[in-house]
């Protein structure tokens, strides 16, 4: 999962870092890191040419980033999506991540994998010596 920006400049890390470990996942990796350009259109590329991607990459590398990796049972991937709440955090219920702390969907606050191939590519990414 990654902190965005936002949830860094707001002082939310402890909350969600407390949030993944009250649900029982553990914390395997994590580091405080400002994402660059070329490694937010690495982890974004699958967005490269929408209308909201030049909006995206600006967000995602303007300040600095708290980016974990969280390890738990088969398929964790979807325990912290579902943790995290749908994309709109206007349409993200109460007691979710995004519902109880986001407004607009530019700045909701999170990232997490969307499935098994993207967790493992992700991971790659941002933490090449993790087996
Ligand atoms: P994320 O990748 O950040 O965890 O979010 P997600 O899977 O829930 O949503 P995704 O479809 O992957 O979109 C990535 C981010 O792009 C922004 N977005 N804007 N204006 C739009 O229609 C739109 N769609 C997506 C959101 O900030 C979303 O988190
Ligand atoms: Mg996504």
């Amino acid at each position: 999962m990654i902190a965005k920006p936002d949830a860094v400049e707001r002082g939310l890390v402890g909350e969600l870092i407390g949030r993944m470990e009250r649900k029982g996942l553990r914390l395997v990796a994590a580091e405080l890191r400002t994402i660059d350009e070329q490694t937010a259109a690495r982890h974004y590329e699958e967005h490269a040419g929408k209308p909201f991607y030049g909006d995206l990459v600006a967000f995602i590398t303007r300040s600095p980033s708290f980016v974990m990796v969280v390890e738990g049972p088969p398929d964790t991937w979807r325990i912290v999506r579902t943790m995290m709440g749908p994309t709109n955090p206007a349409e993200a219920p109460p007691g979710t991540i995004r519902g109880d702390f986001g407004t607009v969907m530019t700045e909701n606050l999170v990232h997490g994998s969307d499935g098994p191939e993207s967790a493992a590519r992700e991971i790659a990414i941002f933490f090449p010596g993790l087996a």
